[in-house]
């Protein structure tokens, strides 16, 4: 049976930009249906759905929000993560450009549920479009009692705001992300607290990825068991949007249920652009360490790429055919981990930058085999023992280049082939 899309399915349905064509289509029942439950049974019922937080780490999202303290005299805030700034990750900006209400009201469900009655929306500076969208939804959403002191006519109160970010993949950590919002330099804090007792202005926070938001909207439409049922197992739920670019016929984001094989996902594509061979692929995002040919038929879920050494991260599916340099990819991810280290922890700030010089050396053609031992004697010391998990994203692609193409690469320095020709990323044909 094919699958009904649910988190794009408004995607393509500009009326849903406006509360009066969204509700049409059902918005904003889900919320309805949560005011009439007790916060607590809303945590309930996402917990148990099973649903992982999207951003990258897969945390449990029901276990997240029950970790917030119920009786205290603080505010409470909901922070929605729509930073977005890993290289290869763009499915929140479809999210918030298409189907704004849908996150408007996953946040709403979620302020609900743990008792806070703002959210902030951190956007990544560059989503320009995206957070006028917003921007403007939001202000419809007031104008429609969606939003404001009496959310839909119950006595709940909620308000949010879009912050725009200035450009930096570590505002997209969740502490750097709230030093931030503060209006601090955007650095990551030592945690323990965790943002759930101690986060943004020192109150509990809970902080969700924008796809994490609007699953929660499904959830509470149609039910923990309906969002378990999709899926590959009671760890891995749901349905899953894939930002796929690279070498493929149709590059773009693509919702399955998660934990589709990586083939499936490929041939959806149009397949591998002009025909040519899979080289390799990273499953998800730059953090994530890189897959070869011969595991084309992975699923792409938490638990399954996790057991295959890498990771579903942020799903975004970056696809490269046999002209690849692989080490210049790496050398790419490596330039842009070392440019976007904060700088705090000695291991990150002089790791990444030592993998960047030694994956240009070789790269460039100025390298031997002694840089390839030298690099796998740098890369397991550059994460593991900071205060964030950057350091430990920027082994992941260089850790599995040295153990996956580690023997093509010394064939490569031994027979002196680097730089391999430059294939230009897409040939534009003739031009007239
Ligand atoms: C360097 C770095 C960058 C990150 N960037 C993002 C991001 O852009 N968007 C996001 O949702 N999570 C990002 N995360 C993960 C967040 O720290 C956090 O785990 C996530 O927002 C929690 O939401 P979730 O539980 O809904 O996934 C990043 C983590 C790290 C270490
Ligand atoms: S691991 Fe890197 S990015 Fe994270 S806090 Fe330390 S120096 Fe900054």
């Amino acid at each position: 049976m094919a699958f009904e899309r649910v988190l794009t399915r408004n995607v393509d349905r500009p009326e849903a930009l406006t509360v009066r064509g969204y509700r049409e289509g059902g918005g904003y029942d889900a919320l309805a249906r949560a005011l009439r439950l007790q916060p607590e049974e809303v945590i309930e019922e996402v917990k148990k759905s099973g649903l992982r937080g999207r951003g990258g780490a897969g945390f449990p999202c029901g276990l997240k929000w029950s970790f917030v303290p119920r009786s205290t005299d603080k505010p409470k805030y909901i922070v929605c993560n729509a930073d977005e700034s890993e290289p290869g990750t763009f499915k929140d900006r479809l999210l918030m450009e298409r189907d704004p209400h849908q996150l408007i009201e996953g946040c709403i469900i979620a302020g609900w549920a743990v008792g806070a009655n703002t959210t902030y929306i951190y956007i990544r500076g560059e989503y320009t479009r995206a957070a006028a969208v917003l921007e403007e939804a939001i202000r419809d959403a007031y104008d429609h009692g969606v939003l404001g002191d009496s959310v839909l006519g119950s006595s709940f109160r909620h308000d949010v705001y879009v912050h725009r970010g200035a450009g930096a993949y570590i505002c997209g950590e969740e502490t750097g992300l709230l030093e931030s919002l503060e209006g601090k330099r955007g650095q990551p804090r030592v945690k323990p607290p965790f943002p759930a007792v101690v986060g943004a202005f020192g109150c509990p926070t809970v902080i969700n990825n924008v796809e994490t938001l609007c699953c929660v909207t499904h959830i509470l439409l149609r039910g923990a068991d309906w969002f378990k049922g999709i899926g590959t197992d009671e760890r891995n739920t749901g349905p899953k949007l894939y930002a796929v670019s690279g070498h493929v016929e149709r590059p773009g984001t693509y919702e399955h249920p998660i934990g589709i094989p990586f083939q499936e996902l490929l041939d959806g594509c149009g397949g591998m652009y002009k025909g040519r061979e899979l080289k390799a692929y990273i499953p998800g995002g730059a953090s994530a360490a890189m897959l070869t040919a011969a595991e084309r038929d992975m699923p792409l879920d938490f638990d399954s790429l996790a057991k295959a050494g890498s990771m579903l991260g942020s799903a975004a599916v970056i696809v490269m055919d046999e002209t690849t340099c692989v080490v210049r990819a790496a050398l790419r991810l490596a330039r842009f981990f070392a440019h976007e280290s904060c700088g705090q922890c000695t291991p990150c700030r002089e790791g990444t930058n030592w993998m960047r010089l030694i994956l240009r050396r070789i790269e460039s053609g100025r390298g031997s085999e002694a840089d390839l031992d030298l690099l796998a004697h740098v890369v397991p010391n550059v994460g593991g023992i900071s205060l964030c998990a950057l350091g430990d994203a920027a082994q992941g692609p260089v850790k599995s280049l040295i153990a996956k193409f580690g023997e093509e690469i010394r064939d490569n320095l031994r027979e002196r082939r680097y730089p391999l020709p430059r294939v230009p990323f897409f040939d534009l044909g003739a031009v007239a």
